[in-house]
């Protein structure tokens, strides 16, 4: 028996199959993140303080890592809204994350450009030398590998980011030497954006 002619009880359809984040530990900005935060929401008026849920989850990744139910929770409490709103907003994009991930994170960017510059092979070549598919992090929580879409820098394909740097022209034949540079020196082995490179040159 049902008041709705196609959703019959005892199916399950009515259940969400959505799975939530984990709670995680409590959660809570560190002073400089706090100020941090306070400083951005005065940039929207009061009736858009919304809008500031975007740098309230990029402080709260940089801060953890990843983003837990308890941090929904935290920036909800923070913009005042419900922690499902802020929950939808982290499930939308997917350079948020509510498992942990290596320290360097690499995006690689498979769409057109890129893919017809080997990307592919790009991705194959950091796979076989991290010994982990793309979706996975390495053993010892270094390396997260990752393929996304268009990166924006179109014209330097292929094109990896780590965490927030950009690696342009990235050669399929030097992934293996690209992963060693990350052990040894960090994100500085990257090339960086070739335009925030020109414009600190004056070029
Ligand atoms: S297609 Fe790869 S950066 Fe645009």
């Amino acid at each position: 028996m049902s008041f709705h002619p196609k959703m019959p009880y005892g199916t399950g359809w009515h259940r969400s199959e959505r799975k939530l984040a984990e709670l995680g530990p409590e959660f809570a900005y560190t002073p400089e993140n706090q100020a941090r935060f306070d400083a951005i929401v005065k940039r929207y008026p009061p009736e858009h303080r919304r809008s500031a849920i975007l740098p309230a989850l990029h402080l709260v990744q940089a801060q953890q890592g990843y983003i837990t139910g308890h941090a929904m929770t935290f920036v909800a409490g923070q913009i005042g809204c419900t922690p499902a709103d802020v929950e939808d907003v982290v499930s939308y994009y997917t350079m948020f994350f509510t498992q942990p991930v290596g320290t360097y994170v690499l995006y690689v960017c498979r769409t057109l450009s890129c893919a017809l510059c080997g990307a592919e092979r790009l991705t194959e070549a950091l796979e076989e030398k991290l010994g982990i598919r793309a979706g996975q992090t390495d053993a010892t929580g270094t390396f997260t590998l990752l393929e996304v879409e268009c990166l924006g820098a179109c014209d330097r394909a292929p094109v990896v980011m780590v965490n927030d740097e950009w690696h342009e022209c990235a050669r399929p034949e030097d992934a293996a030497a690209l992963v060693d540079a990350l052990r040894e020196r960090g994100t500085a082995a990257l090339t960086g954006c070739h335009l925030c490179v020109e414009r600190r040159n004056g070029q």
